[in-house]
């Protein structure tokens, strides 16, 4: 009796990188009707390429990936640089592009004076990494969303976030005083995984390479 290998799970940040993601797995050919129509299904499986997609927030999808319940994953950079953690990073899928970038109000000066500075963010990790490569001290508040607000209510210097269009400092008041580095969404594998599933998981990833 033929048995067909358990399915390759893999995870996806629930919202615009799921969409891509579903997007590029169609154009690989793969039905994927059962995420397109999933009500409020976190757990969903395409049957014709034997995969199981799991709907994520991203830091959970790391987390997922790294304790190897999920053999691969799909993230942007803004999380693996702010997370870090042990997993292979195979793929630049080229969607969820934007950017890090330190901002501040316009016209404020952000690196004149001598006084520490603070920054507001979302991703403490990548903002003091940011600044101990310059070298420089500072303080850090960690805001969990529209940190625009902090420069503009006078708890913080400027901030470090992610930057698409460009549209939401520009209504706020606020411009770019630097580029911190670019992001993408990324394809990860479990270690463990890439072991024991070498295979299947290299098939998949050079349909996903001949795809993009
Ligand atoms: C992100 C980011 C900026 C905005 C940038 O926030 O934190 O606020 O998008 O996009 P733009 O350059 O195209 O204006 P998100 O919409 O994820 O919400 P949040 O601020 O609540 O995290």
């Amino acid at each position: 009796m033929y048995i067909m290998n358990k399915p390759i799970r893999i995870a996806l940040t629930k919202g615009r990188l799921e969409k891509d993601t579903v997007g590029l797995l169609e154009k690989i050919g793969f039905d994927c009707t059962t995420v397109r129509e999933k009500g409020r299904k976190l757990i969903l499986p395409i049957s014709d390429a034997n995969l199981e997609v799991v709907l994520a927030k991203a830091n959970d999808v790391i987390t997922y990936v790294e304790h190897g319940v999920c053999d691969m994953g799909v993230v942007g950079k803004d999380t693996i640089m702010e997370m870090g953690g042990s997993f292979f990073e195979l793929v630049d899928l080229g969607f969820g592009r934007c950017r890090f970038a330190l901002a501040a109000k316009k016209g404020s000066g952000f690196y004149g004076g001598y006084d520490i500075k603070t920054i507001a963010t979302k991703y403490p990790n990548v903002a003091r990494a940011y600044f101990e490569s310059k070298g420089m001290d500072l303080e850090i508040v960690k805001i969990e969303g529209s940190v625009e607000l902090a420069p503009l209510l006078e708890l913080s210097d400027g901030i470090v976030d992610i930057v698409e269009t460009g549209t939401t400092l520009k209504e706020n008041g606020l411009e770019i005083i630097e580029d911190i580095a670019p992001i993408s969404a990324r394809l990860i594998v479990n270690t463990v995984s890439m072991k024991l599933r070498q295979a299947e998981i290299e098939k998949l990833v050079s349909l996903v390479e001949a795809n993009l």
